[in-house]
């Protein structure tokens, strides 16, 4: 049976929820480094870890690891790599992303361009037969990351980023990322069958994550993957990981979570998403006012982004927005409450000191997981 190593970025904050999913996946992790988990996996991994993998940006098939202080280094390392093993005749093999930290190359055209190069020499010597190298036909991107000289070089299996999920169509103002969305229902105790509220849900990200997540819904299954196209990839992987998603897919949980927003457009968008999502039958959306917010229920969960300050609104109206949150949510006694913002001094507007924080990276900005967890519900006899 075939091994795969395979290389997972995230955003940075999301590596502990990323690992859980690989082994939960069955998969080894080989290194977790920040912003990326190295693994191993058997002949059906590239499929499986694309269909499944909830917080990861993409999955990335190692390729090699070396030394490289100068151009000469990189071209030799690179050349030195059997790509035929990889890369099958008339393929197409962009190297579509270099980055670079802390070394001494850093022209990232440059090391594009040399990588090129040099992957084209190590063809020559297997698809010369007559005189060119083609790339007319599928796609593997290739991806170089240098780090204190250290190149690792990958090819994308995924395509388009794992985020896109195909169900966001249309986005409201700031949307949180489906990936980031994910880690954040990963850091809380909710499931199916209690309660879970998103007062300012936007278009309606973190309680669509949510749901699938409920119901078991593989996050890649509406939609399609550059590696589904490879001739070197037999095609039954990806049909029978599709198959499984599909069966996999618990219909019988039963449980209804609730979004409202003050913006009525926004509330048309996160239906309209959650319909695509195939998961509109578990989340009610209404226009609402976050700050009129009440429950008769004792116990519940609120997850949710609220205006930011620096994208939405001015720093006034966000000051006043976190005060009143404050107080609504204080009259939920027994309700947990996760809140992420970049705003830095949010729990002096709030009113109360968080009983974790956690630093998660939206992108490139820094925002904190507020958590204010309440007390478990008494078990039903
Ligand atoms: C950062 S966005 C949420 C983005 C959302 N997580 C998504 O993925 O699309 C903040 C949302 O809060 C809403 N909002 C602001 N003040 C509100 C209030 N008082 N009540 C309800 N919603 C409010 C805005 O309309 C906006 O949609």
């Amino acid at each position: 049976m075939k091994n795969y190593t395979l290389l997972s970025p995230c955003f940075f904050g999301m590596e502990k929820m990323l690992a859980r999913e690989i082994k939960e996946l069955g998969f080894e992790i080989l290194k977790t480094e920040d912003g990326r988990i190295t693994y191993k996996t058997g002949e059906d991994g590239i499929a499986k870890a694309n269909m499944w993998l909830r917080c990861a940006e993409r999955v990335n098939l190692k390729v090699a690891e070396f030394e490289a202080k100068s151009f000469d280094e990189l071209f030799e390392g690179t050349k030195r790599i059997d790509w035929s093993k990889y890369i099958p005749y008339g393929a197409q093999f962009p190297v579509s992303k270099a980055s670079s930290i802390k070394s001494k190359l850093f022209s990232t055209s440059d090391i594009q361009s040399i990588v090129k190069k040099a992957i084209v020499e190590s063809l020559k010597k297997s698809y010369l037969e007559d005189g060119l190298i083609k790339e007319d036909k599928e796609k593997y991107p290739i991806y170089v990351f240098i780090h204190k000289d250290k190149v690792t070089i990958s090819i994308d299996t995924t395509g388009d980023a794992l985020h896109k999920r195909g169900y966001r169509e249309k986005a409201n103002k700031a949307p949180i990322r489906e990936t980031l969305a994910s880690g954040i229902m990963y850091l809380n105790p909710w499931r199916p069958g209690r309660t879970l509220v998103d007062p300012m849900c936007g278009s309606g990200t973190l309680l669509i994550e949510a749901a699938m997540m409920g119901i078991n819904m593989a996050p890649g299954l509406n939609r399609n993957f550059i590696s589904e196209k490879w001739r070197t990839l037999d095609k039954k992987f990806w049909w029978d990981i599709r198959k499984e998603a599909y069966d996999k897919i618990d219909e019988d949980v039963e449980f209804k979570i609730y979004g409202y927003d003050i913006d009525e457009e926004a509330i048309e968008i996160a239906k309209e998403n959650a319909e695509i999502a195939g998961v509109s039958e578990y989340i009610e959306f209404n226009v609402a006012n976050a700050l009129d917010f009440k429950s008769n229920e004792e116990y519940g969960f609120i997850v949710t982004n609220p205006p930011y300050g620096e994208r939405l609104e001015d720093k006034e109206t966000v000051q006043a927005l976190y005060k009143n949150l404050g107080y609504t949510f204080r009259e939920l006694k027994n309700w947990s409450y996760y809140l992420i913002t970049s705003y830095e001094e949010f729990e002096d507007e709030f009113g109360r000191e968080a009983d974790k924080r956690r630093k998660l990276y939206n992108g490139m900005l820094k925002t904190n997981l507020y958590q204010y967890i309440g007390p478990r519900p008494p078990k039903k006899s």
